[in-house]
């Protein structure tokens, strides 16, 4: 029996990789059809390199300090990701903003997942700031990159539940449990050609939606 292809994929991160490590082990066990190309970091020390080392993928580091300005680190990574021939780009942690000709030449095939129920928190420390605010109720987001931070179309969210005794450590390891949940979800979408950003819109399963798909995530503690 033939298989169908697999998306190539190139993943940016800069720390500890456990979306990406997701990402590995759907390829792995054949749910997700992606073929890992590169795994790409922009600091030497992040861990993500080592798991995505053990599973026999190409690792590279880029290190913004050796570039004087924005344009030519972006211009350097994306010659870099482009030599991968990828056909979806996933942002999995990668601690840097990145330029307005970069998103551009990547629209979309560039995807991140941010941790809220975007449009709300967006930036960073979100967690941090829901329990500031006393918030009952928390989440991530899949979405296409555009140039306004933390602000591309939303593909799908997961709602997470605030508990009482939460910290920011308990609730971001909530969060995250959700994210390794809805980010190879929208992978899988747009590996199996469901999923699009076109100019009239987002597109999902031969319909333009204007809401995001939500799921719940249920309390597993
Ligand atoms: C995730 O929480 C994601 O929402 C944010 O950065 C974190 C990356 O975690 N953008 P990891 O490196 O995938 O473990």
């Amino acid at each position: 029996m033939s298989h169908p292809p697999r998306l190539p994929v190139v993943v940016l991160i800069s720390g500890n990789g456990s979306n990406l490590q997701a990402f590995i082990d759907g390829q792995r066990d054949g749910s997700l059809p992606i073929d890992l190309r590169a795994v790409i970091s922009n600091r030497a020390n992040a861990f993500g390199l080592r798991r995505a080392a053990d599973a026999g993928i190409a690792t590279r580091v880029l290190s913004h300090r050796d570039y004087p300005d924005r344009d030519s680190y972006d211009d350097a990574l994306r010659r870099l990701i482009d030599g991968f021939e990828p056909a979806l780009v996933i942002l999995a942690g990668f601690m840097r903003i990145l330029g307005k000709p970069f998103v551009a030449y990547y629209q979309g095939r560039l995807l991140n997942i941010h941790p809220s129920l975007l449009p709300a928190y967006r930036g960073l420390h979100t967690h941090e700031r829901i329990l500031a605010d006393g918030a009952s109720q928390h989440g991530c987001s899949v979405h296409f990159v555009n140039d306004d931070l933390d602000a591309g179309p939303v593909i799908v969210q997961a709602r997470v539940p605030v508990l009482p005794d939460d910290t920011a450590e308990s609730l971001a390891a909530r969060v995250q449990g959700a994210e390794h949940r809805i980010y190879p979800l929208a992978v899988k979408w747009f590996a199996e050609g469901r999923l699009a950003w076109r100019p009239e819109g987002l597109y999902l399963d031969g319909a333009y939606r204007t809401r995001p798909v939500v799921l719940d995530q249920a309390v597993d503690q």
